[in-house]
C-alpha cells in the first residue's frame, strides 16, 4: 500500500485528499499542514508548506511514495526541484516551471512569443516610465499588475489616473510589494472561467471547466475575495469553444514551456475570459485553483493515486474520465472577511450535511471545531443540472450552525 504526503491546509488540500482517499492503492496520507477537516482522512503532520528541507526528511523517514504539492508558495520555493533531486516522485511544477504563475511578465511574455491570447501589456520597473505610459495612453480603466507573488492583491483596475498613480507608488516606489515590476494591460470584459489541466510535458488532460464567485457580497458586490463558491459544468462555453481553448491555450502553453525547457508537471490553471473577440488568457496559475477544485476533483472517476504517480514520473495516463454531475460549492467565510476576523468559533451541525464538506480554515480544541481562517468551509452538493445542485446546497447548509460565519446566496446565478 503507498504511502502519500500531501502539502498544503486548505479545501483545495482537502479535495486532493479526499481523492486519494478513495484510491484503493493508498495505505497512508500525511499531509503537512493540514486542518481539522483533512485529519479525519489522513495524519497531520505540523510543518510549514514552504519548509522544503523539513518536509524532505519528513518524506525520507516515512519512505513516502508520492507527494502532492497544494499551494503555490510550496513550488515557489522549489519544493519539486528538492524532491526531485532526492528521487522522490513529486506532484508539482519545477521552481522554474512555477514561473508561468509566479511572474506576470514570464507568463505574457510567454503568451506574446507563442501567440496565446491575452490583452496587450508593457511591462515597467521604473515608476517615472510606467506613470508617462499611464498618461500617454489615458485610457480606462487600465489593469496594473505586481510582477510576483502577492497573495491575490497585485492586480488593480485603475478608473481614474490618480487611482493609477497610487497603485503604481505603492508597486514600484513603497515597500508595500518588495522591489519588482509592473505589467500594464489592456482591460478585457467577458465572462471569466477556469480552465483545468492535469499537465505532463506535451501530455495535456483536461479537467471540467468551472466558475469561480471573487466577490464577497451577493450579487457579485463588494470587495475580491480567494472565491466565495464554485460550480461545473459551465452552460455559457460551448464545447467547440472549449476544444478551441484547451489546444490554442492550454496545449499550446504546455508546448512553449517544453520548448524553453522549463516543462510542466502538475496542474496548469487558465483563468480565461469570453471576449467579444474570442476566448482571452486573464491570467495562469501553476496549481489546482481554489475554490474551484473542491467542485471539481470529486467527480473525477479515474484513481487519483494514478493519475498524481503517472505525472510525478512521466508515465503516460489513459483518458481521466469525469462524472458528469452538476456541482455548486458554497463557502461559508468568518463574518468580516476579507477584512479582520475573529477566529475560534464553534461549529455544529456538519454531520447532518448531506452532501460534501471540505475545510478550508477550521481548528479542533477538546473536541469542539472551531473556525480557523477567513473562508472556513466549502459545502458541497452535486445534482442533475445545476439548479437542482444549487438547491440541495441551499437547503443542507442550513443545518451548519456558527455565530460567526456567512455565505453568498447566489453562487451559480451566472448558469441560471
Ligand atoms: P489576476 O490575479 O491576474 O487573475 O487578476 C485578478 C482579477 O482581476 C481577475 O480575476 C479579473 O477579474 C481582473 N483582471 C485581471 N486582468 C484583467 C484584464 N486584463 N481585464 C479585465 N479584468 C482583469
Ligand atoms: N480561484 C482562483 C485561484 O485559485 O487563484
Amino acid at each position: 500500500m503507498k504511502k502519500v504526503l500531501v502539502i498544503g491546509s486548505g479545501g483545495r488540500e482537502h479535495a486532493i485528499v479526499f481523492a486519494l482517499s478513495r484510491s484503493p492503492q493508498v495505505g497512508h496520507i500525511y499531509c503537512a499542514p493540514g486542518n481539522a477537516g483533512i485529519a479525519q482522512l489522513a495524519e497531520c503532520v505540523a510543518i510549514k508548506d514552504t519548509a522544503v528541507d523539513q518536509l524532505l526528511d519528513f518524506a525520507r523517514k516515512k519512505q513516502i511514495d508520492l507527494c502532492v504539492v497544494g499551494p503555490e508558495a510550496a513550488l515557489a520555493a522549489g519544493i519539486v526541484d528538492v524532491f526531485r533531486a532526492a528521487e522522490i516522485p513529486v506532484f508539482g511544477h519545477s521552481k522554474a516551471a512555477t514561473q508561468i504563475e509566479s511572474s506576470k511578465e514570464f507568463a505574457k511574455q510567454l503568451m506574446a512569443k507563442y501567440s496565446v491570447p491575452t490583452a496587450a501589456y508593457r511591462s515597467f520597473a521604473d515608476y517615472e516610465e510606467a506613470m508617462q505610459y499611464v498618461r500617454s495612453r489615458s485610457t480606462y480603466p487600465t489593469v496594473l499588475k505586481y510582477d510576483g507573488l502577492a497573495a491575490g492583491k497585485g492586480v488593480v483596475i485603475a478608473q481614474t489616473e490618480p487611482e493609477a498613480e497610487h497603485a503604481l507608488k505603492d508597486m514600484l516606489v513603497g515597500e508595500a510589494f518588495g522591489k519588482g515590476k509592473v505589467v500594464i494591460e489592456d482591460y478585457l470584459q467577458g465572462p471569466e472561467f477556469s480552465f483545468m489541466a492535469f499537465v505532463d510535458h506535451h501530455r495535456v488532460y483536461p479537467m471540467p471547466l468551472s466558475q469561480d464567485h471573487k466577490r464577497v457580497f451577493d450579487g457579485d458586490k463588494g470587495p475580491n475575495t480567494g472565491g466565495m463558491g464554485a460550480y461545473t459544468p459551465l452552460p455559457f462555453i460551448s464545447p467547440e469553444e472549449e476544444q478551441w481553448a484547451l489546444k490554442n491555450i492550454l496545449q499550446a502553453v504546455a508546448d512553449a514551456m517544453v520548448n524553453e525547457g522549463t516543462p510542466l508537471t502538475g496542474v496548469l490553471y487558465g483563468g480565461l475570459m469570453k471576449t467579444k473577440d474570442g476566448i482571452k488568457v486573464i491570467e495562469f496559475n501553476a496549481r489546482f485553483g481554489d475554490p474551484e477544485t473542491e467542485v471539481v476533483l470529486p467527480l473525477m472517476e479515474t484513481d487519483a493515486y494514478t493519475v498524481f504517480h503517472a505525472i510525478a514520473t512521466g508515465e503516460p495516463l489513459d483518458t481521466i474520465h469525469w462524472r458528469k454531475e452538476a456541482t455548486v460549492g458554497v463557502v461559508m467565510a468568518s463574518c468580516g472577511y476579507p477584512g479582520a476576523y475573529e477566529k475560534g468559533v464553534e461549529i455544529t451541525g456538519i454531520d447532518a450535511f448531506d452532501g460534501l464538506i471540505l475545510h478550508m480554515g477550521t481548528a479542533i480544541k477538546e473536541g469542539r471545531l472551531l473556525t480557523n481562517g477567513g473562508r472556513v468551509l466549502m459545502c458541497i452538493a452535486h445534482g442533475k443540472d445545476i439548479s437542482d445542485a444549487q438547491r440541495k446546497v441551499y437547503t443542507e447548509i442550513k443545518k451548519i450552525h456558527c455565530t460567526n460565519l456567512f455565505y453568498r446566496k447566489d453562487i451559480a446565478h451566472w448558469a441560471l
